[in-house]
């Protein structure tokens, strides 16, 4: 059901396109609703977009059909609106400008009181771009803060059509399973996994309340997958693992709503995040480099046309 790829050391896991409901940019290009069965044998609506091969075979036997590329359409966003946690850097940043740049409006939302000043050189980009980029300050560990900033966005523009969850902590990078406390423990899960959580079901209340055929995108991690040996991470490890898991569960719960709900599994790359344990010991970056295909660690844009 599920298909992986791999981008250096970074996966994904997503629904098979054919299986996907497709954005509304794309109704345009619709022309049939053919009928196939589901598993329980009973008749279910396909939306079938005249793409690709479709519009290759559409174009041979209608003279008046007008080939066009329409790939970029497929992934436009045009007047969409977007949601980002841990977009006042790093990847969660780089993803929302992603975004912005396919046309959404998009709404970042981090800790800080105040954005950083990379955050405000994007928002001051977005908008020569003829596109926005707010910031909203919340905590992801809190269920009242996500539906208010959430369900704020969504009144506003009576829309939500893609969310992406990337806030996270490594929490303690040294402490062995041994000594690792308890608060320390649950604050990694509390960020990574009820966090994400607390965004996706924010996101889905919009979807929901306003029929919008959203993409939901979890920001889990190779270490939900793998262990990173050498490295005492047990907290964050089974953080990640539980959101992988989530997804599919969330995925199958929605996914008769028309809402998606993917994961991105990134490989080790530069932030904040991993520089609290690349700066430390320099070393470790050509370690975790070499476990790489490409031999080197990844960047935060290569995560840009995975989003
Ligand atoms: N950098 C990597 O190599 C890597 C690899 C795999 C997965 N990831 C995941 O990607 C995501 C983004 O990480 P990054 O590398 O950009 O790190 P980062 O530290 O640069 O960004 C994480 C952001 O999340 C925010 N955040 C933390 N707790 C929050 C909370 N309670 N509420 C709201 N925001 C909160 C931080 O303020 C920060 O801006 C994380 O989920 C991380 O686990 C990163």
């Amino acid at each position: 059901m599920f298909l992986t790829r791999t981008v250096s050391r970074t996966v994904i896991t997503q629904l098979p396109r054919s299986l996907c409901p497709l954005t509304s940019s794309l109704s345009r290009s619709f022309s049939s609703t053919p009928t196939r069965c589901n598993a329980q044998g009973q008749g279910t609506k396909v939306i079938q977009p005249t793409l690709g091969v479709a519009a290759a075979m559409k174009a041979k036997s209608d003279s008046s059909f007008q080939p066009k590329v329409q790939i970029f359409d497929e992934f436009a966003l045009k007047d969409g609106v977007a949601v980002v946690t841990g977009g006042n850097g790093g990847l969660g940043l780089e993803m929302a400008m992603a975004l912005a740049e396919a046309g959404a409006k998009l709404y970042c939302i981090d800790l800080p009181a105040s954005p950083s000043p990379e955050f405000l050189a994007c928002a001051e980009y977005a908008q020569k771009l003829g596109t926005s980029l707010e910031y909203i300050q919340a905590d992801v560990t809190s269920q009242s803060q996500m539906s208010s900033a959430v369900s704020g966005i969504v009144n506003k523009h009576g829309r939500l059509d893609a969310c992406v969850a990337a806030a996270g902590i490594l929490g303690p990078t040294e402490t062995s399973a041994l000594d690792l406390s308890e608060d320390d423990f649950r604050k990694v899960l509390d960020v990574n996994t009820t966090g994400v959580f607390l965004t996706a079901q924010a996101a889905l209340n919009g979807m929901v309340k306003t029929g919008s055929r959203g993409s939901i995108i979890l920001i889990a991690s190779m270490s939900g997958s793998i262990v990173n040996r050498g490295h005492p991470w047990v907290a964050y490890n089974t953080s990640k693992s539980a959101v992988l898991q989530m997804a599919r569960n969330l995925a199958c719960d929605f996914g008769k709503e028309g809402i998606r709900i993917n994961t991105i599994s990134p490989g080790h790359i530069y932030t904040k995040q991993t520089a609290a344990v690349l700066d430390k010991n320099p070393k470790q970056g050509e370690i975790w480099a070499q476990s790489n295909p490409l031999g080197r660690l990844g960047q935060v844009h290569e995560l840009r046309g995975v989003v």
